[in-house]
């Protein structure tokens, strides 16, 4: 959704201000925006994309600092006067703000007794209008006492003509500053800042930054705080394509890498007395779940394997129904949400941690706002993912859970090695997958001339089709379902012809008899099969009118390596339906919005 980048240094601010908005695309938006200082301020903002923006700017703009936006329309519709900066009366102070701030309608009303005109209908303005009434000539003293006056969330960077500076501050919502070499970088997400920065400051709720040519500096209600800068994990070319059409396939292709590292972190990690594992070796009577789309999948897959293997009962609970049901209150809730900005995740982690529980995240970024409200947070390694869709982050998250399950003393000695061993082949497994490609295209071409698919499955491989459906949803633009296998017969029978092809999702575990039962009924009914299974099951083989022919996984891997083939088939179906398969309409890669 919403983005945030500054600059302060000494090189032009306008081309890189423009390069982070670029590499914060993949956010989504629909209007852009950029602050240059000076005196005047010079803003300049488009409801296209940062490419228009990009000509709209002249290139000899003079400023080495400035603020910039990517808006994802809330309060008001998409338009210049909505977008990003936003101006005080006096066009002294400009603002970039990502949140919702709760109580704008009051200061609204009371700044415009007081005679401040707005020219926008979102909640930021006031900020700027805040910024004005209390600024005396030092941004930052304007900002201490605007942020007192704001109540709901923010991560908002303010400049001003007059003075040298950035200043920024967080409330429930990222900001990272980046620090190179004489310059300073600020972004709501750190893929901004990759290339400029060798250092990266992360806030904290409250902080306030002020950053000048000298120094940054971090304050806590009223107190310096030393923020030491901590290294960058993530290198430049990991928010690269790298040579490939998409980033959606570049992620894909990059999961046997991820698998690899992840791996050996885990096993190599011996001391997990005091971190995530240890709080969930705590939990035996019950878990709850919370998560969104494809991180909700995840925590099926993972009930399936906790309940099965350590005999704990365990609740999922979409994150945005958590609020409207009165579900018991269980001791540990497991938040999984690879952004770790999901509003409605953030705010059900909130709300059952007023229920008592304990709460362990499942994230892929640190210092992410779920890290702000988790006990324990649990990293998964995927690097970044620009693809709005996620893939690499989906089968870095069965990891993690997995090896939470793998790490329990619950688990019998036999599970334990069978887990280990399958934990070791996986990574080759889903290398020989991405090696394959080529074929799951050949089943892409005939699945992408239909306009709705089912996808089947039983098991640990029911989520699998869940997830497999929403990949083709999201991508192919194909009204594909996932469903029970034994559950079609119960109605959607009726939807069955020649037109509605069937995509089976076969393992090699108790699961494949019935499967074969499923599909002699689907093709009875004349529906085509395409069946995912592994090399060498004939029955499937003849039975079938396409076959993915995969590895032989065991459970509960067969999730991921099937996972794995059906992003290939979504993702080359988009592409023989020329949809965009990166950023797919109306979609955003973080929902910050509940
Ligand atoms: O960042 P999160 O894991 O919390 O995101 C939750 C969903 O919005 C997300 O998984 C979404 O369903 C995927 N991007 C779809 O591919």
């Amino acid at each position: 959704m919403c983005g945030i980048v500054g600059y302060l240094g000494r090189s032009p601010a306008r081309p890189i201000l423009l390069d982070m908005l670029a590499k914060l695309e993949y956010r989504g938006y629909d209007s852009c925006g950029i602050a240059v200082q000076g005196n005047p301020l010079r803003v300049f903002k488009d409801i296209r994309r940062v490419k228009e923006l990009t000509e709209l700017v002249p290139r000899d703009v003079p400023g080495t600092i400035g603020i910039g936006h990517t808006r994802w329309a809330t309060h008001g519709g998409v338009s210049p006067q909505n977008a990003h900066p936003h101006l005080d009366c006096s066009h002294e102070i400009a603002v970039v703000h990502n949140g919702i701030i709760d109580n704008y309608q009051e200061l609204r009303a009371e700044l415009m007794l007081e005679g401040h005109v707005f020219i926008s209908e979102t909640d930021t303005e006031v900020i700027a209008h805040l910024l004005e009434k209390y600024y005396q000539g030092i941004l930052q003293e304007a900002m201490e006492s605007t942020i007192a006056r704001l109540r709901g969330s923010w991560a908002m960077v303010a400049v001003a003509a007059k003075e040298r500076t950035l200043v920024s501050s967080r409330q429930g919502a990222p900001l990272v500053i980046g620090v190179g070499s004489d310059e300073y970088l600020v972004a709501s997400d750190a893929p901004a800042i990759l290339g400029y920065a060798t250092s990266v400051v992360y806030l904290e709720d409250g902080d306030i930054a002020a950053i000048n040519d000298v120094e940054l500096s971090v304050s806590r209600q009223g107190q310096q705080v030393l923020q030491e800068p901590k290294d960058i994990s993530w290198s430049d070319g990991a928010t690269e394509k790298n040579g490939h059409e998409h980033y959606t396939l570049k992620e894909i292709l990059e999961q046997p890498a991820v698998l690899r590292r992840t791996l050996v972190r885990y096993l190599e990690e011996k001391n997990v007395g005091e971190g995530p594992r240890a709080l969930f070796q705590e939990t035996t009577d019950d878990l709850t779940i919370l998560a969104c789309g494809t991180s909700y999948h995840a925590g099926l897959i993972a009930k399936h394997v906790i309940e099965g293997l350590l005999r704990i009962p365990v609740s999922v609970i979409n994150a945005s129904e958590y609020a409207c049901r009165p579900y018991p209150p269980a001791t540990l809730a497991i938040a999984i949400t690879q952004s770790g900005e999901t509003a409605d995740v953030i705010a059900a982690a909130r709300r059952i941690k007023e229920h008592g529980a304990r709460v362990l995240a499942v994230t892929n970024i640190p210092y992410s706002s779920i890290t702000t409200v988790a006990d324990r947070v649990m990293y998964t390694d995927a690097g970044p993912e620009v693809g709005v869709a996620a893939t690499k982050t989906y089968t870095a998250q069965l990891a993690a859970l997995f090896e939470l399950v793998r790490s329990s003393p619950r688990l019998r000695p036999q599970a334990k090695e069978i887990l280990s061993a399958g934990f070791v082949e996986l990574p080759d497994m889903v290398a020989r997958v991405c090696a394959i490609s080529a074929d799951i295209e050949d089943c892409a071409r005939f699945i992408a001339m239909h306009e709705r698919a089912f996808i089947i499955g039983r098991g640990v491989n029911l989520p699998t089709a869940y997830e497999g459906a929403l990949k083709m949803k999201e991508l192919a633009y194909i009204h594909a379902e996932g469903y029970s296998a034994g559950e079609l017969k119960h109605g959607p029978f009726a939807l069955l012809d020649g037109q509605t092809p069937i995509i089976a999702v076969i393992a090699a575990d108790e699961t494949r008899q019935a499967m074969l039962s499923s599909i002699h009924e689907v093709k009875a009914r004349r529906s085509p099969v395409v069946a995912l299974s592994y090399e060498g099951d004939e029955a499937v083989e003849k039975l079938s009118d396409f076959v993915i022919r995969l590895p032989k996984a065991t459970c509960p891997f067969s999730a991921v390596v099937n996972a794995v083939a059906l992003q290939l088939l979504a993702y080359h179906a988009a592409k023989i339906r020329h949809c965009p398969i990166d950023f797919p309409r109306n979609i955003a890669k973080s929902v910050t919005v509940e």
